[in-house]
């Protein structure tokens, strides 16, 4: 079986801006992810730059800027341009800086993080509202892709029956389904967070609306039984695992960074270059609301 086009959708295609004043941008697709150049990260920011950086981001949900060459504090002083740094709550398992999340994989490695789709951190009450990840040594073997998928464009392709069941509904998420269930983590006193939020969301910059489940720490949809929030997930998931048209891959040349607004998109990093390694270190802004319907 193959796709056909689906008016309903088309419909919905709007041009995305690709112009500012101090930045240039490359598109990776036409609705998510741009390259940007013409900025140096390890200087603060202008004003006119700041403001052409977070137009972007709002428009291209995920920026790459390559060939940039940072230390931690510097990392750290363009995320705080945003906001406050978040505390991972793995954090205490990990030890070392708490505001930086090292992602690192070796032949040694039992896990990867964040190898299956998911929003960052979506457990906590206010979730991150972005994150950047700096890598610095790619696999070479070549491999250590990271998807990102845009959850408005999932949310459009939804019909709308399904958007008007799910309009009113709240989903429960849960830090010690992926932490526990698949890091094998010792969980913090009192456990890790869980939090509801809504099923559709809008995006409090772009007033737009979004998907907002995902399969590492969303458990289930709040007052449906068990096998029914169990069979609409599975759908909502399988959209998003068997639709291509939804992503964006970033193929990470070292001393790149990715910035991506994780009120609107999911990501997946892809472990397909064991035994090579990879080396990153995230940081991620703390939210300065919950997700709203
Ligand atoms: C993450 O989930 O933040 C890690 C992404 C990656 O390593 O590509």
């Amino acid at each position: 079986m193959f796709n056909v086009r689906k008016t309903n959708v088309d419909a919905q295609f709007e041009v995305i801006n690709q112009s500012y004043e101090t930045l240039e941008v490359e598109t990776l697709t036409p609705h998510i992810g741009a390259k940007v150049r013409g900025v140096d990260l390890s200087q603060p920011l202008t004003n006119e730059q700041a403001r052409d950086v977070h137009q972007a981001w709002i428009d291209w949900k995920i920026l790459v800027f390559p060939n940039q060459h940072l230390n931690r504090d510097q990392h750290k002083a363009f995320a705080r341009r945003w906001g406050k740094l978040h505390v991972h709550p793995m954090q205490p398992t990990y030890g070392g800086d708490e505001e930086v999340l090292v992602v690192k994989t070796t032949r040694d490695s039992a896990y990867t993080s964040g190898d299956g789709w998911h929003t960052d951190v979506t457990c906590d009450p206010v979730p991150p509202l972005g994150s950047m990840l700096y890598i610095t040594e790619t696999p070479a073997s070549g491999g250590g892709d990271t998807l990102f998928a845009d959850m408005y464009l999932a949310y459009q392709m939804l019909s709308d029956p399904m958007k008007e069941f799910l309009d009113p509904l709240a989903a429960e998420h849960d830090g010690a389904g992926p932490y526990v269930g698949s890091y094998k983590s010792t969980p913090p006193e009192g456990g890790y967070p869980k939090s509801q939020h809504p099923v559709i969301v809008t995006h409090p910059d772009s007033g737009k609306k979004l998907l907002y489940v995902n399969r590492g720490f969303t458990s289930h949809i709040v007052g449906l039984g068990r096998s029914e929030s169990n069979a609409v997930l599975e759908m909502l998931y399988r959209l998003i695992d068997s639709t291509p048209r939804l992503y964006c891959r970033v193929d990470w040349e070292p001393n790149s960074l990715a910035f991506w607004d994780n009120r609107c998109t999911q990501h997946h990093a892809v472990w397909d270059y064991w035994p090579n390694s990879r080396y990153g270190e995230r940081v991620s802004i703390v939210g300065d609301q919950p997700p709203r319907h």
